[in-house]
């Protein structure tokens, strides 16, 4: 319970889903934790649960999407706790309407490409550095990403996500062959379908059932299970980690790709 004790850890995207799970479980391990999001009252609530169960957090209004906020939130931490051990990229642009115009490649709708460049990209990417000299400065830090399943391979919709997760695991890497000589680590993680609002939004019930499909596991993924692996990035048990873009997926991409036509073949339901 104390992996991520005196550590000062900041996370984006903090007031729903993965992030508040990751928030939770990183001030249950001994975690300080800023607790940033769009939507203020979301991050507060977080916040005030975090204290009211006797860990310690802060609450911050950031739009990751720009540059200020993200020079607040950092300069806000270290004057508020001296340092930051841990900086987790994990906000991701939320809008139906876009979503909707980014089902048809034929209609590609630069617009769209855009804001979700800014929200899941250059958010992560200026947060890092502006965060990373602060970690130099003590030789030692660890820097998270949200990437997703959904960069590894092509799709027939999402197009501009999938792009902007794609695009993020190249700065997770450049990052970590960057800093990592000097202490400073950078690893993402590649959720499978994860319980969170946002997924629950867009799936229906025959949508899970088709997800369980093509998991290896028995059960659909929950947030605590992405915020168990950011734990051990955060935590010095991972010291030996740089650059790696871990899926955590109920081993959705462990097989080969025509496992379901094997399946039904063999009658197998697992
Ligand atoms: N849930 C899944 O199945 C799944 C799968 C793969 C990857 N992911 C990734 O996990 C991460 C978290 O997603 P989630 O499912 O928990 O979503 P979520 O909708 O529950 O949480 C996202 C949070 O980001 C915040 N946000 C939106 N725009 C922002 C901005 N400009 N600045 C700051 N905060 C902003 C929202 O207010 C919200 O609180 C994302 O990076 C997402 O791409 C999720």
């Amino acid at each position: 319970m104390n992996r991520l004790d005196n550590k000062v850890c900041v996370i984006t995207g903090a007031g729903s889903g993965i992030g508040k799970a990751t928030a939770e479980m990183f001030a249950r391990e001994g975690a300080t934790v800023v607790v940033t999001d769009l939507r203020a009252p979301a991050a507060e609530e977080v916040a005030h649960g975090i204290t009211a169960a006797g860990g310690r957090a802060m609450a911050l209004a950031v739009d990751v999407g720009e540059e200020a906020d993200l020079k607040r939130m950092v300069d806000t931490t270290v004057s508020e706790f001296g340092s930051i051990d841990v900086l987790y990229n994990n906000a991701l642009f939320v809008n139906t309407e876009f979503a909707m115009r980014d089902m048809d490649i034929l209609e590609f709708d630069t617009e769209v490409l855009y804001a979700n460049i800014r929200v899941n990209v250059v958010g992560s990417v200026i947060a890092t550095k502006l965060a990373i000299p602060h970690m130099l400065k003590r030789g030692n830090g660890s820097v998270i990403f949200t990437s997703s399943g959904s960069s590894l391979g092509g799709d027939v919709t999402a197009y501009s996500y999938g792009a902007s997760k794609a695009a993020l695991n190249w700065y997770v890497q450049a990052f970590a062959a960057t800093f990592g000589k000097k202490g400073v680590r950078s690893n993402a993680i590649l959720p499978g379908p994860i319980q969170t609002p946002s997924k629950i939004a867009w799936s229906t019930p025959e949508m899970d059932a088709d997800f369980m499909d093509v998991l290896n596991s028995p059960r659909l993924g929950e947030p605590d299970d992405i915020a168990s692996m950011a734990v051990f990035l955060a935590s010095d048990e991972s010291r030996y980690v740089n650059g790696v873009l871990y899926r955590v997926d109920g081993g959705m991409s462990c097989t080969v790709p025509f496992i379901s036509v094997t399946r039904k073949a063999l009658g197998r339901k697992d």
